[in-house]
């Protein structure tokens, strides 16, 4: 049985929000906290259902973990089993970055496949590139197996393609490689910048990060690693969205400085403004009024894949055509049908949505399919006219910690409920 949010729309927001950890920097945090015989803390972590689900994995690994407020405290002491059961492994497309871990740590590993939103085919050869590249044989039958009898040894690691888990999987992996490992073309999202940063306080040896290249030089051992979660530049976005449809100023706190430039050069070209100075920015959307002519996601520094789906149901709002073209994943437009239920005028075809903007949107009944969708069914909802009732909350709660509480506190008209 399922929650679903209740919102009654048409209320402007104001007050402040304070932007919860990232759920994107927690999660391979968590699973580098393994290469430590220790306890490693993480503080101000999300307690969202995605973290949760990992913490459930290290547990089945044999770690005891803890929780004091939002700080995560993970001993993985005995941390030594060899399998991640498909149950847990189903539930998260990240789980697959602990095969780096676990071969890196005892040299081999056995996983059921990776789950996580279905917005795309999501393949994993590049992680498994990664691994061989290191030395590691991967058999694939029902699970996925990992061995290195002597070891994993320092490699070149040459990426065809930027991947954020595949780049993360070579990180976890060669840390703890006898040697020198170098990532050629390696993602350069800001949660790779905080892995390396979460590594080092570990003791790792890696330079080069958010370039082209990374060298790591592989130690014997870590220690424990002791890092604050950087806030959420997703969840900022969605609350920055969420602003702007409903033409609203809020303020935000604890904002990520310097990982949203793709997406505010899009919210300022729509006519949105905003000021801000450590840590706090000052959103108003009242005068949003441009269609966008061409909004394509990217790799970062480009325009984050992760904030399509809000920002669509903005352009919603937008007097004028608006073009989106989704470059990342192939399947992300699950929220568009929804949002045409509510009165939206939008039109997909391959990987590009068009969207006519300015009909009114009307309160009804939708169900979130995904995470991010359903993070733009309640910014859609905010700004329609009625009562729009969203089901599938638990797609919303695996990366949003206290949405309903968020948006209530910012003047919304938001509830949750439990489907009879
Ligand atoms: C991560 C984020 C996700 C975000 C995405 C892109 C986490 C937990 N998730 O996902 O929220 O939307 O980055 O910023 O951090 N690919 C392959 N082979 C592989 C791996 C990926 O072809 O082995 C492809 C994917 O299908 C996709 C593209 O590469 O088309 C980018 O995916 P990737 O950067 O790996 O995304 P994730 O790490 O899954």
């Amino acid at each position: 049985m399922d929650d679903y949010i209740c919102i009654v729309g048409g209320k402007p927001l104001k007050g402040a929000i304070s932007v919860q950890g990232s759920k994107n920097a927690a999660l391979p945090m968590m699973a580098a906290s393994l290469l430590h015989r220790g306890i490693s803390v993480l503080k101000e972590c999300p307690r969202i259902t995605d973290v949760f689900c990992m913490e459930q994995i290290l547990q089945a690994l044999g770690a005891v973990t803890w929780w004091e407020d939002h700080d995560l405290y993970m001993d993985c002491t005995n941390a030594d089993k060899e399998e991640i059961p498909e149950i847990y492994t189903g539930r998260m497309r990240s789980s697959v970055i602990l095969l780096g871990t676990m071969l890196a740590r005892n040299k081999r590993g056995r996983l059921g496949y990776p789950g996580g939103c279905v917005i795309g085919k999501r393949p994993i050869d590049l992680h498994l590139y990664a691994l061989e590249q290191l030395g590691a044989v991967i058999e694939k039958d029902q699970m996925i197996q990992g061995t290195a009898p002597s070891g994993l040894h320092g490699n070149e690691i040459l990426f065809p393609k930027r991947s954020v888990g595949a780049t993360q999987q070579a990180l976890l992996a060669s840390v703890l490689a006898k040697g020198e490992t170098i990532i050629k073309n390696p993602a350069r999202e800001p949660e790779i910048l905080w892995l390396c940063r979460y590594l080092r306080t570990m003791g790792a040896k890696i330079t080069g990060e958010g370039t082209d290249c990374i060298i790591i030089e592989g130690m014997e051992e870590l220690g424990p690693g002791c890092m604050r979660v950087p806030p959420d530049r997703i969840v900022a976005g969605t609350y920055i969205c969420a602003a702007a449809a409903t033409r609203s100023e809020i303020t935000l706190e604890n904002v990520p400085e310097g990982e949203l430039d793709a997406f505010l050069d899009v919210y300022c070209k729509m006519g949105g403004q905003y000021q801000g100075n450590s840590g706090k920015l000052i959103v108003n959307g009242q005068n949003i009024h441009c269609p966008i002519k061409l909004l394509e996601t990217a790799v970062y520094p480009g325009f984050p894949t992760d904030l399509q789906s809000q920002v669509m149901a903005v352009l919603a709002t937008v007097p004028g055509e608006s073009l989106i073209r989704e470059q990342i994943f192939e399947d992300r437009y699950k929220a568009a049908q929804e949002l045409v239920q509510m009165g939206a005028h939008i039109r997909i075809s391959g990987r590009e949505a068009r969207v006519q903007g300015g009909y009114p949107l009307y309160g009804r009944q939708v169900t979130a399919r995904e995470l991010r969708g359903g993070a733009a069914l309640v910014i859609a909802a905010l700004c329609a006219k009625g009562t729009t009732r969203i089901s599938g909350y638990s797609f919303i709660s695996r990366g949003y910690e206290h949405i309903c509480e968020d948006l209530l506190g910012a003047g919304a008209r938001i509830s949750l409920g439990r489907e009879a």
